[in-house]
């Protein structure tokens, strides 16, 4: 069939998630790329950056985004050629990405045989008090580039300073466990390796599955101290792609191949499940080519957003939005996806703009699978330290993940040749009226007044999303007109399942454990849980704040006192060290979450604050001595207050892939450090626990989860008090005959 040949490569990545792409490359095996780091010969004659082995790259490049229609600004410029920095925290520009690569390419580190790639390469950023001194028209502080290394079996963090071109190695081999993201390029050779092994071949065969219809998927090992020591290991697990685009509802289940990531070799093929069939393919595709039914695809008629004047916000110098009383920097991040830095907000009554977070982005993922057995225990994914959110984030679709309103920007990254590359509308910008209000009152008849005041709700949203290999992640963050922000995560995409020979639920004996659902003939979605830990750097009205536990306490009046018994009071706690700022939601003792900032006060006398309002609020149950939970320790706890410490930003630690969790969030915060007026940093997880069900088949609706920063005596009154409602006149009606066709 003509898709097979269409279909003949599939690079993916999982964890909860996975990317896949589709390549016309044969399906050989091949040599680990490394020996063509900084060799630029297959560099395209059109453009001045290098062709980058990364195949999404190509893939995008053969193909643009266009088929649903243009983007709202057709003229950006997609080369990103000319760019130049123009903000202390923008990202590295194509032109300093490939000036980090002449300048390694010639530095002794890199002179050996041995195979080196770069695994990150990202701007170092200036320290915080620069960043906050400069403005518009300042000259940048110094650009460096922040980069991790590998040469042979050893890693190395190098800081490369652009302008004198110095590279100083702060990390070398020898450091804690674990291993830095994988490239792409990794993952990508890792899904082919397995056909190096005849063994491989004859069991895929014997289960009678054709080998041009496998599809493989690289899966992070995690670490649980047998095979995993020493080396760099990754384990593969292939899928049939015969008749569905969904080849992820069609596991060859039992058949892990343990690899060697560094060689690629294979270490050891475990095949436990040969009696268990491949499940069928009917069903599964979800491409809206392959509907065929009209009654079942027009539920609705077409709607979009319309903005008779334009939108209200802009994006200035490529990543300074500002939008209504809001201002922030926006960057891509090929680690955590998007990152929000400087948000700050326009006070009402002094016009000032007042600082709110000095950076907000996602840390980490922990994605545990709760099945033990042998082909699924080690299923418990760190989606941005060990795949990269934002190498995950692919374009986004425009009128579908975005409306026809929104702005989009691109990521550039590089490849692990040290090529820079496009990962175009990475990320969109967009106001959003949901039609719901902002705030209203009406007066009843009784009291005379015929009052009627409305106010619409619009906001603005920043969104990624994230497919990492069959899980999609949708990251939004959404600014109000009031001050609040929100940081909601929605979980879409495609189910992680597991082959079973049943049937029916009534084939499956009473106390057997599934360890998941039965979803489908042959299929069972196996249960999991999702936890997404942001990193909150905020800084209200300046960095010196605290965290303020209130807690609401029952009183009981003493007798006589009331014909009430009890009542609430809140109970004010300043947290002094890290300790007190561990924290474990409870429905029956509830607390608010402020961080304050007692240097500065309202009229009245309140410190200004933020407030973290808790969702979303899954903990993991997983035993704190089993070793994901170890390396998930960051999950331990719903909120954590740390001081601000550059180097504390990835809540698995900087080198997540088999990490034993010695560098984690809980370890760090375990030194109970002093958090009371202080620069401080809040981490709060979003967490889901999913027991698949049928609809989860074969792609899941969109689950969502959001958690909020609120303002809470930050300003001296409801801020949008003088907004103006929507007006008739202000919004003339589409006509539908203005719809061609
Ligand atoms: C496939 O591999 C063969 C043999 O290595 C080579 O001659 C051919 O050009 C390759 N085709 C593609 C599309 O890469
Ligand atoms: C396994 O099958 C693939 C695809 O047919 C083939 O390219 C590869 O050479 C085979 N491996 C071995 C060791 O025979
Ligand atoms: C931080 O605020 C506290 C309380 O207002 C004050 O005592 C302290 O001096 C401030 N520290 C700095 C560095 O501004
Ligand atoms: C900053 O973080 C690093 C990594 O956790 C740690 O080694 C260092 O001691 C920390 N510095 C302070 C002052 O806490």
């Amino acid at each position: 069939m003509e898709q097979k040949s269409f279909f003949r490569f599939l690079l993916l990545f999982v964890t909860a998630a996975f990317v896949f792409v589709f390549t016309t490359t044969n399906f050989s095996h091949e040599p680990p790329s490394t020996a063509a780091l900084f060799d630029c010969s297959d560099a395209s004659s059109s453009s001045p950056i290098c062709a980058s082995r990364n195949f999404l790259f190509k893939k995008q490049q053969h193909r643009p985004n266009t088929k649903n229609g243009p983007t709202t600004n057709p003229t950006r410029r997609r080369d990103h050629v000319s760019d130049v920095p123009r903000h202390p925290l923008d990202p590295l520009t194509v032109g300093e990405i490939n000036r980090v690569k002449s300048l390694l390419s010639t530095h002794a580190l890199f002179s050996s045989r041995a195979p080196h790639a770069l695994h990150s390469v990202v701007l170092e950023e200036p320290d915080k008090n620069l960043v906050k001194k400069w403005e518009k028209g300042d000259p940048l502080p110094p650009r460096k580039a922040s980069v991790i290394a590998r040469v042979g079996v050893d890693y190395h963090v190098l800081i490369v300073d652009l302008s004198s071109g110095r590279v100083e190695e702060v990390e070398g081999p020898g450091r804690g466990s674990g291993f830095p993201t994988m490239t792409l390029e990794e993952m990508n050779d890792a899904t082919w390796a397995p056909f190096s092994s005849a063994d491989f071949n004859r069991t895929i065969v014997s289960r009678g599955v054709d080998l041009s219809d496998v599809a493989c998927l690289p899966l992070s090992s995690g670490w649980f101290g047998k095979s995993e020591e020493n080396r760099r290991v990754m384990k593969v697990q292939c899928y049939s792609s015969q008749g569905t685009a969904n080849f992820y509802m069609r596991p060859i289940e039992g058949l892990t191949v343990l690899l060697d990531l560094d060689t690629m070799e294979v270490i050891e093929i475990s095949d436990t499940g040969r009696v268990i069939p491949v499940p069928g393919s009917t069903n599964t595709d979800y491409r809206y080519a392959r509907a065929s039914n009209p009654e079942e695809t027009r539920l609705l008629n077409p709607i979009s957003i319309e903005q008779p004047r334009g939108p209200s916000f802009v994006i200035e110098d490529g990543h300074l939005v500002r939008w209504a009383n809001w201002e922030f920097h926006l960057k891509p991040d090929p680690r955590a996806g998007v990152v929000i830095s400087r948000a700050r907000v326009r006070d009402p009554e002094t016009r000032e703009l007042r600082e709110v977070m000095y950076k907000g982005f996602v840390s980490e993922l922990f994605v545990p699978y709760m099945d033990p057995t042998d082909a699924w225990y080690f299923k418990t994914y760190m989606d941005a330290g060990e795949y990269g959110f934002g190498l995950q984030a692919m374009p986004l679709v425009p009128l579908n993940d975005c409306p026809r309103n929104a702005e989009y920007m691109d990521g550039v990254f590089t490849a692990a040749d040290g090529t820079p590359y496009v990962r175009e509308n990475m990320v969109c910008v967009f106001e959003s009226y949901a039609g719901d209000i902002a705030w209203r009152h009406s007066e009843s008849p009784i009291t005379g007044l015929p009052i009627r005041e409305v106010r619409p709700k619009v906001t603005l949203v920043v969104r990624m999303a994230a497919s990492v290999a069959n899980y999609d992640y949708i990251i939004d963050w959404e600014f109000q007109t009031d001050g609040l922000i929100r940081a909601k995560v929605g979980l879409s995409g495609i189910l992680m399942v597991k082959g079973t020979a049943y049937e029916n639920k009534n084939q499956v004996k009473e106390q057997e454990e599934l360890h998941g659902t039965l979803l489908s003939e042959n299929v069972i979605g196996v249960i999991h849980d999702h936890f997404v830990t942001f990193h909150l750097d905020l800084d209200v009205d300046g960095s010196n704040n605290s965290f303020v536990k209130v807690n609401l306490k029952k009183e009981e009046t003493s007798p006589g006192e009331s014909p009430r018994k009890s009542y609430l009071k809140a109970v004010r706690n300043v947290a002094k060290t890290e300790k007190d700022g561990q924290i474990k939601l409870k429905l029956y003792d509830p607390s608010e979450f402020h961080v304050i900032n007692a240097g500065k006060t309202t009229r009245v006398g309140n410190p200004t604050g933020y407030k973290v309002v808790p969702s979303g609020t899954a903990a993991s149950l997983l035993d704190h001595d089993d070793p994901p939970q170890k390396r998930g320790g960051f999950t331990n706890n719903q909120i954590w207050v740390t001081p601000y410490n550059k180097s504390e930003q990835w809540a698995g630690g900087l080198f997540t892939y088999q990490s034993k969790g010695e560098d984690t969030l809980a370890v760090w915060s375990d030194r109970d450090r002093d958090i009371e007026n202080k620069d401080i940093v809040v981490w709060y997880t979003l967490g889901f626990h999913h027991i698949p069900c049928q609809e989860d088949f074969p792609i899941m609706p969109t689950v969502s989860s959001s958690f909020d920063l609120k303002p809470v005596n930050f300003f001296e009154r409801n801020p949008i008090l003088r907004v103006a409602p929507n007006f008739e006149q202000d919004l003339p009606v589409c006509r539908s005959d203005a719809i061609p066709g």
